[in-house]
This record gives structure tokens, C-alpha cells and sequence, in this order.
């Protein structure tokens, strides 16, 4: 008989540049104010990594690595696999992932780099539990890590997407674990690509390579800057959000109020908000920190997750959902038995 596996997440870790980059300190940038960003997204402060530090989207995930693999009790060369999520990558290519693995001294394991946005984590951490249910790797690395601040336009131009994102990293080692009614119970994943320019960052890229940026870079050309569609964007994630909850409630068993605790995606407080509300979930069953981080896209899950637990808002045998909604459009998420 072949064995089965399921997989649990056996230890958290997060890191995010000490800068703190408040509202008031925005305003000095850009036309905006403490109280639009707050009404509108619920951000009081983000982290960006200082214009002259080396710090970078694989630092970062090396530093929260670092934190989950030594609370995970286990040796970097214990790592049989890592997979990395980011929008921004340190180069265009490789992928940060080989980064990390030879920051850390990791000898020759395979890096696999996701490129889902603010659904990363959900999809690395698909990826993970897939080859542990397999059997074919032990201990995976999954890290979601953001650089947003160098690549902002921090300009009136660029407010409407510039006061949202901030920078930061986190980590979580997922390992194989017998029995099948605990850890990783399901993971539901969703693409919708005719909506891939509504957030998105176009260039440089194949068609417009990097050469114009230093040949014909214009500054106005915002191909080169952030751009989302704030308004669809928003009325897409609460729909979304809502049904893939739901499909991984139905998938097992469960009803709204067994969820102890949510962990959204930090898109916008007025999203989480809204979900909690549309499952009738109290405040001690999602757990939000956008307030303090801004929205940290692949990142921000595995560092709420991570200050959940940190706090002793997740117990063994809670259910925990994961839920995101981002980029491509993509989202997803993930019920966990707690373990
Ligand atoms: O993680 C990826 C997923 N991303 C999201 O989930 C984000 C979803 N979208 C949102 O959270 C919201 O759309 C935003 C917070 C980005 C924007 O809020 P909004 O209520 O949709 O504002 P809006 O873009 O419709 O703009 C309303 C007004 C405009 O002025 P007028 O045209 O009414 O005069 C904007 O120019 O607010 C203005 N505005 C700002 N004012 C001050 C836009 N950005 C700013 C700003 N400060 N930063």
C-alpha cells in the first residue's frame, strides 16, 4: 500500500525593515493625508527598506528563514526544497530563491520561484504540500518576501497605489506529517488572466527591454510604474474572497463559524472587513496587521501568520484558513488544522 502524507508547518518566521514610513511622512511626497489612507485601507504606518541599505527582497527572506528553520528545530541542510514568492524579485532573472539558498549556505536542493502576487504564499504553499503529499521531499522552505518601496512612484501621480505597499518578508517550513486529519487539509487556487493588466507592473520587459530604460527612459511613461484599478480590483477581491473560503469550508465539512482563525490576505482593511462580516466572524477569529505593515502582497500572510502565533491566537486543532486575492487575477487559500 503506498503511504500517505499530509503536511503541517512546523515553524514561523518574519522580517521587517526597521524604517517605519508613517502616513504624515508620505504627505510630504505626495498630495494625500493620514485620514484618506486610513478611511480608505485602515494603513497607519508601513516598513521601506532605506534608499542606501544592501537590503533586498532575498535578505529579507533569508532573515525570516533563518527565524522559522531554527524555531522549526530542524538544520538548513534538512531543506529539501524552497520555494519563494515575490512580485519583486532582486533580478529579473534567476529567481530570488537561488539567492536565498546561497546566502544561507544551503548546498544543492532545488528553488522553485512563484511569481502569484499577493496570492504567492497560498500558491507556494500549494506547491509544498503537493510534493510532501507525494513523498517526494521532507522539509520545504516556502517564503514570501516584498521590496515595494525602491520601485514605488512615491509622486500625487502614483498615490493611489504608492500609500498601500511596504516591504517585509516571511518564512514557513512545511514538513511531512502522518496523520492525515491534521496540518495542510486542502488548498484551492483560482486564475483569472483577462484582468492581468488591471494590477500590474508592465515594464521593462521582453518587448520594451532594458536597454530603452537607459537609452529613452521617460519618467512619465508609466508602463514603468505600479498601476491598479483600484475600484475593480476591490469589488473582484471581495467576491473572491468570499468564494474560495467557501470552497475550502465545503471541501471540509465545515461551516463559517468553525474557522478560528482567519488570516487574509493584508490587502485593505476594508476587505478583510467586509469578509468578516459576510461570515459573521469576530475579531479574535481574523487576525489583521495591515495598520502596521501596509499591504506586503506574497508576504503578508506568512508574517500575519507568523505574528498570530506569536501571540497565541493559534492553538493545536484550530482551524486555520488562509485566504488572498491579487494580481493576474489570482487568488486562493488554505485550511489548516493547526498541529
Ligand atoms: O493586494 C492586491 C489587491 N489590492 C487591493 O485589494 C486594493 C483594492 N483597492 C483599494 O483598496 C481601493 O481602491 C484604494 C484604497 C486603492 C483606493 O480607494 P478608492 O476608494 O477606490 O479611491 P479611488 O481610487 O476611487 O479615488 C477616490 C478619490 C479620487 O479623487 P476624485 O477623483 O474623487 O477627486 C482619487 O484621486 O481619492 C483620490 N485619491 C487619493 N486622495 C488622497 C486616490 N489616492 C489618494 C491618496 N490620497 N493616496
Amino acid at each position: 500500500m503506498i503511504k500517505q502524507y499530509t503536511s503541517k508547518i512546523i515553524g514561523l518566521g518574519k522580517y521587517v525593515p526597521d524604517n517605519r514610513v508613517t502616513n504624515d511622512d508620505l504627505s510630504e511626497f505626495m498630495d494625500t493625508s493620514h485620514d484618506w489612507i486610513v478611511e480608505r485601507t485602515g494603513i497607519e504606518e508601513r516598513r521601506f527598506i532605506p534608499k542606501d541599505s544592501p537590503e533586498g527582497t532575498a535578505t529579507m527572506g533569508v532573515r525570516a528563514s533563518e527565524q522559522a528553520i531554527e524555531r522549526a528545530g530542524i538544520h538548513k541542510d534538512d531543506i529539501d526544497l524552497i520555494v519563494f514568492a515575490t512580485l519583486s524579485p532582486d533580478y529579473y532573472f534567476p529567481g530570488s530563491g537561488v539567492l536565498v539558498q546561497d546566502l544561507m549556505g544551503i548546498g544543492t536542493c532545488p528553488a522553485l520561484d512563484v511569481r502569484n502576487q499577493c496570492s504567492g504564499f497560498i500558491y507556494a504553499l500549494s506547491v509544498a504540500d503537493q510534493y510532501i503529499r507525494t513523498g517526494m521531499y521532507k522539509n520545504i522552505l516556502v517564503i514570501g518576501s516584498e521590496h515595494h518601496s525602491g520601485g514605488l512612484d512615491l509622486s500625487t501621480r502614483g498615490r493611489t497605489v504608492s500609500v498601500i505597499f511596504g516591504d517585509g518578508a516571511g518564512a514557513a517550513v512545511v514538513s511531512r506529517h502522518d496523520n492525515l486529519d491534521e496540518g495542510i487539509q486542502s488548498t484551492h487556487l483560482h486564475s483569472e488572466g483577462k484582468h492581468a493588466k488591471e494590477l500590474s507592473l508592465i515594464g521593462p520587459n521582453t518587448k520594451k527591454w532594458v536597454h530603452e530604460v537607459f537609452e529613452n527612459y521617460d519618467p512619465d511613461d508609466m508602463d514603468y510604474h505600479p498601476y491598479m484599478n483600484g475600484q475593480l480590483v476591490f469589488k473582484n477581491a471581495v467576491v473572491r474572497f468570499s468564494e474560495v473560503i467557501l470552497e475550502a469550508l465545503a471541501k471540509n465539512n465545515l461551516e463559517p463559524s468553525d474557522i478560528d482563525m482567519l488570516i487574509p490576505h493584508q490587502a485593505n482593511l476594508r476587505i478583510a472587513q467586509f469578509v468578516q462580516k459576510k461570515f459573521g466572524l469576530r475579531d479574535d477569529q481574523v487576525y489583521n496587521n495591515i495598520m502596521r505593515y501596509g499591504n506586503t502582497t506574497a508576504a503578508s500572510i506568512p508574517i500575519a501568520l507568523c505574528e498570530a502565533w506569536e501571540e497565541g491566537r493559534i492553538k493545536t486543532g484550530d482551524h486555520v484558513m488562509l485566504a488572498a486575492f491579487g494580481s493576474g487575477f489570482t487568488w486562493g487559500s488554505s485550511l489548516i488544522k493547526w498541529v
